[in-house]
């Protein structure tokens, strides 16, 4: 039940993330995509194994975690006896709830963390940045159990997303990526919004 409650809404709610990002910002799907295409193809769907060559796809996947932030408290823990942490004293038993977008979002580690910015995540050399900062799953003994499944799932759904579909704003409108509102439940998730996937290719693949 915890893995089932735990991996649903969170991936599901950073696809949908994922969807609203890649409506607003033209540019970035077409960068995605152009590496698919260059790197996969269109004749399969991505698989684990393209990982590596995919840099831009994933620095976008990790820009979605780091900018959308579902798991905004983190799950609360408490001390089984009193600890001190830079003299505060947290007594045992206390609830603490962490505040992970204080870290995602720190202009200090960031520079401008109010902008979508996959790149902040791809060295000169075009290699993949794991920034220690980079904390959508939290950090410690009792970080998230489901951190690689929810990464590959990510992966493989986002990049199949766009090598199959163009996600647009609906006809006549446009979506303002200034103007995301997101809702704190279960998850921080953004408000409901409508978009078009137009398949990119006149037949379905493989
Ligand atoms: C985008 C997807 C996900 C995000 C952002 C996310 C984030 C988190 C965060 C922040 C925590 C709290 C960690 C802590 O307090 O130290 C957590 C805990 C947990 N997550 Fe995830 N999660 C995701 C997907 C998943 C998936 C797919 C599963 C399992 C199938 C899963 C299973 C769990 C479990 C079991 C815990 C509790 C771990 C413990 O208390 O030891 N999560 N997750």
């Amino acid at each position: 039940m915890d893995l089932f409650i735990a991996g649903t809404e969170t991936t599901s709610t950073t696809v949908t993330w994922a969807s609203f990002y890649l409506a607003t910002r033209p540019d970035i799907q077409s960068r995605i995509f152009a590496e698919i295409k260059a790197n996969v193809g269109t004749e399969r769907l991505p698989s684990m194994q393209d990982k590596q060559s995919l840099v831009y796809t994933e620095a976008f996947i990790m820009e979605v975690l780091r900018m959308s932030n579902i798991a905004i408290f983190s799950a609360p823990h408490a001390p089984v006896a009193d600890v001190w942490i830079r003299g505060f004293r947290i007594p045992k038993g206390m609830q603490i709830m962490p505040d992970i977008n204080s870290v995602l979002s720190d202009p200090a580690i960031w520079g401008d963390p109010e902008n979508f910015r996959p790149e902040r995540f791809v060295s000169e050399e075009g290699t993949l940045l794991k920034p220690d900062e980079f904390i959508p799953f939290f950090t410690g003994r009792r970080n998230c159990l489901g951190e690689s499944l929810a990464r590959m799932e990510l992966f493989l759904f986002i990049s199949a997303l766009v090598q199959r579909f163009e996600i647009m704003p609906p006809e006549g409108e446009t979506l303002d990526i200034n103007e995301v509102d997101g809702i704190c439940g279960a998850t921080h998730a953004p408000k409901p919004f409508y978009i078009r996937a137009i398949l990119r290719h006149g037949k379905e693949m493989n």
